[in-house]
C-alpha cells in the first residue's frame, strides 16, 4: 500500500490525498460503506461501484468468521471473490463487535473469549488468531485486535486497557509480519489509538502506535456516546502525533457534520453505520439538512426525494412514496434510502476534497456545518 499527499489546507489541518493498494486507488478523505456480512445492506454491488461511486468497502472479522465462516472464504478464493467485490476492502478486526454484539465475554491477557451473538457458541480470539483469520478474509488493509472502551470509562481502566492493546499490537505484528497473504495481492495492518477520552492517555498510545511504524494507522474507542467536542479534542490531540505522510482512519464516525470536522483535524478515512442504519429507519441525509421520512409531513408531498441528486431513484420517487415504503417495511424503502445516505456521504466527503484541493475547504466546511444538521 502507497498514499500519497496532494494537497494539504492552508487554514486547517486537512489533507486530500491518494492510496494506492492492489485492489485499486482510494481518493481521500473517503467515506467506507460499511459491508457487515459481506454485503452493504441492502445495496447491490454494482449500485456501490457505478452509483455511489464508492472506491472501498469495509468488512467485519468477527461476523464473517461466524458465518459464513472461514473456511467457505478461503475455498471462494477471498472476500473480493466471495462477494464479486473487486476493489479494495477492509475489515475491522472484531476489537469492537466482542465488545458492543456478545454479552458474555472474558477479557484475558491472551485475549477475549466471546459467545457467539447467532448460536451462543464460545470463541477465543486472540491477537494472532484475529491476523490469522483476516489473512484469510483477505481485506486489502487489516485492523490490529484492540479493546475499544465504553463511555463512560474510568482513568484507571482506560491506562490498563491501552497499555493491553499495546501488548496486543506488538502480537498483531509479529504474527502479521511472520505470515504472508492467502491470495497473491499484498495486505497492510493499521494499528489502532486507545486512551478513551483522556489527553494524557491518547498522547501516550498515540505515540506508541506511531512509533510501531506500519503504514498507516486508526484512532479508535470514540463515537461511543461521548459528546462530540470530547471527540474532536482527542483527534486533535492524536493527528499532531500520527505521522503526517501516513493515512489516518477514525473508526465508526460519524454524522456528515463529524466527518466535516473531523476531516479539518486530519483524519483521511471513515466508516459508519449510519447511512444505512438510520436510513432504513427513514433517516436522509441531504446537503440541506436532515428529513425524517416517517414524518406526516411527508404523507402527501410527491416532490422528488431528492431534486439535486443524480440517482434514479432519488429522482424518480417521491418522499411520499419513500414514506410509504418505510412505514410499510417493504425492502424497496431500505434500498432507496440506503443508496441515498450513502451517495450522500460519499458526495460530501468527495465534495471536501475537491474544496481542499481548490483551496477554499475551510469556509465551506463551516457554512455546511451550518446546514447539515438542520431538521427539515
Ligand atoms: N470501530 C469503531 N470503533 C472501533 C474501535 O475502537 N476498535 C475497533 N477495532 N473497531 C472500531
Amino acid at each position: 500500500m502507497e498514499f500519497k499527499l496532494a494537497k494539504k489546507d492552508p487554514h486547517s489541518k486537512a489533507r486530500a490525498g491518494e492510496i494506492t493498494t492492489d485492489h485499486g486507488k482510494i481518493q481521500t478523505p473517503i467515506f467506507m460503506p460499511v459491508g457487515t456480512a459481506a454485503t452493504v445492506k441492502a445495496v447491490h454491488q454494482r449500485e456501490l461501484a457505478e452509483d455511489i461511486k464508492a472506491q472501498i468497502i469495509l468488512g467485519n472479522t468477527y461476523h464473517l468468521y461466524l458465518r459464513p465462516g472461514l473456511e467457505t472464504i478461503k475455498l471462494a478464493g477471498g472476500l473480493h471473490k466471495f462477494n464479486g467485490w473487486d476493489k479494495p476492502i477492509l475489515t475491522d478486526s472484531g476489537g469492537y463487535q466482542v465488545y458492543s454484539l456478545t454479552e458474555v465475554r472474558k477479557i484475558k491477557e491472551e485475549g477475549v473469549t466471546f459467545k457467539s451473538h447467532i448460536d451462543g457458541s464460545k470463541h477465543l480470539f486472540t491477537p494472532e488468531n484475529v491476523m490469522d483469520i483476516q489473512r484469510v478474509i483477505g481485506a486489502d488493509i487489516i485492523m490490529a485486535f484492540d479493546e475499544c472502551t465504553p463511555y463512560p470509562c474510568d482513568y484507571h481502566y482506560a491506562r490498563r486497557s491501552i497499555d493491553m492493546t499495546h501488548r496486543w499490537l506488538k502480537r498483531c505484528i509479529k504474527r502479521f509480519d511472520e505470515t504472508v497473504p492467502h491470495y497473491g495481492y499484498s495486505q497492510t495492518l493499521f494499528p489502532i489509538v486507545q486512551g478513551s477520552v483522556y489527553k494524557d492517555l491518547r498522547i501516550k498510545s498515540a505515540e506508541f502506535i506511531a512509533a510501531q511504524n506500519q503504514q498507516g494507522n486508526a484512532i479508535g474507542g470514540l463515537s461511543v456516546g461521548e459528546p462530540a467536542e470530547e471527540m474532536y479534542a482527542m483527534t486533535e490531540v492524536v493527528c499532531n502525533i500520527l505521522p503526517e505522510e501516513k493515512p489516518r482512519y477514525l473508526m465508526g464516525v460519524g454524522t456528515p457534520i463529524n466527518l466535516l470536522e473531523n476531516i479539518a483535524l486530519g483524519i483521511d478515512m471513515f466508516d459508519c453505520v449510519m447511512p444505512t442504519r438510520n436510513g432504513r429507519n427513514g433517516m436522509l441525509f441531504t446537503r440541506n439538512g436532515i428529513i425524517n421520512i416517517k414524518n406526516e409531513k411527508w404523507k402527501n408531498d410527491f416532490s422528488p426525494i431528492d431534486a439535486e441528486s443524480d440517482l434514479f431513484s432519488d429522482l424518480n420517487y417521491s418522499k411520499a412514496y419513500l414514506r410509504h415504503l418505510i412505514h410499510s417495511k417493504e425492502i424497496l424503502g431500505a434500498q432507496i434510502a440506503s443508496l441515498h445516505n450513502l451517495h450522500f456521504y460519499v458526495w460530501l466527503v468527495g465534495q471536501a476534497r475537491e474544496k481542499i484541493i481548490n483551496g477554499d475547504f475551510y469556509d465551506w466546511k463551516n457554512k455546511m456545518v451550518q446546514v447539515l444538521g438542520v431538521k427539515l
